[in-house]
């Protein structure tokens, strides 16, 4: 769509970005942060239709929106506040409320929901979590995080941990991860919430070494970063409460966990955690978590920017 120039299309894979453009987003990033100002969005409406619940990614995209001088119109309930309830599809909803403003962030239950979406929308659509599949601009300001911390992606150890078969944020950042040299991942989940092979096969295609484990314990001292999430019960039917304590048990990260990580390794959490990260490690100099969360807004700002100028 409006490719031409620089500006960018929807914003539904993360694999859609070039080393080049996670350049040119981070370092916009870095200058928002340190304050420099763009009305980028003046006259600009940016419709915010949210059909699963969230708390960061929609508060700092409204908060993005209103910094950058734009003004933002939609529903943070979609699965009950707009015509979903009477049976409208979704693509009849993107046809008629796309020609009410210049983008549609969205977020949906359904892993195609932005494809689809964007297959019938005049503006651009920014995935903000669709179902199992992706979180692009989670990715983003995840891969952000670590550049932030480190200085570089290339040559980093990642553990990435926990419901890997159900999170859409680990299989965005994986996505990003391919597009860097001599990245090592660790996979660390549950037997039964294990990574996909779709991401592994990409990976395969893409050179990055990986393995998968089943202890956290045993790779903890060894790698710069662990990404840990939480197990995704709303997308596990029938999962019982004791099923769902023990298998947040087998990878959790506690005070003691963080204290065998090298002195500069640090804990990323997409966030809301459960009771895989414990809150012993919020004091500690590896919890990366919160500040990640924060980064979410300099991202997002730059990225609705570089769509619209
Ligand atoms: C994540 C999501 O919605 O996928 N949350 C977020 O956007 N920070 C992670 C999760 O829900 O577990």
């Amino acid at each position: 769509m409006n490719e031409p120039n620089s500006r960018l299309p929807h914003c539904i894979r993360s694999q859609q970005f070039t080393r080049a453009k996670l350049e040119k987003l981070f370092a916009l990033a870095d200058k928002l942060h340190a304050g420099q100002r763009s009305y980028a969005l003046k006259d600009k409406i940016v419709i915010s239709l949210f059909y699963e619940p969230s708390t960061r990614t929609r508060l700092s995209f409204e908060s993005a929106v209103l910094r950058l001088g734009g003004s933002i119109i939609g529903t943070e309930n979609a699965a009950e506040f707009s015509s979903a309830i009477k049976g409208e599809s979704l693509g009849d909803s993107i046809r008629i409320i796309s020609s009410y403003g210049d983008v549609i962030i969205l977020r949906h239950k359904d892993d195609d929901a932005a494809e689809c979406a964007a297959s019938q929308s005049t503006v651009p659509i920014i995935s903000a979590g669709c179902g199992k599949g992706q979180h692009p601009t989670q990715a983003l300001l995840d891969l952000y995080t670590i550049r932030q911390r480190r200085g570089k992606i290339d040559g980093l150890r990642i553990v990435m941990c926990g419901d890997l078969k159900h999170g859409r944020t680990v299989r965005s950042l994986a996505y990003l991860l391919g597009k860097f040299k001599d990245v090592h991942i660790t996979f660390v989940a549950p037997e039964t919430l294990r990574i996909g092979r779709d991401i592994l096969s990409y990976l395969d295609r893409h050179d990055v070494r990986y393995e998968e484990t089943g202890r956290l314990a045993d790779v903890a001292p060894t790698v710069d970063v662990i990404y840990t999430t939480r197990v995704q019960r709303e997308r596990i039917p029938g999962l019982e409460h004791g099923a769902f304590v023990r298998l947040q048990q087998e990878y959790r990260i506690d005070r003691a966990l963080a204290g065998r990580m090298h002195a500069d390794a640090f804990i990323m959490h997409p966030l809301p955690r459960n009771d895989e990260l414990s809150t012993d490690v919020d004091d500690t100099p590896h919890a990366a978590y919160f500040q990640q969360a924060q980064n979410g807004l300099w991202v997002r700002m730059s990225l609705l920017h570089m769509m619209f100028s």
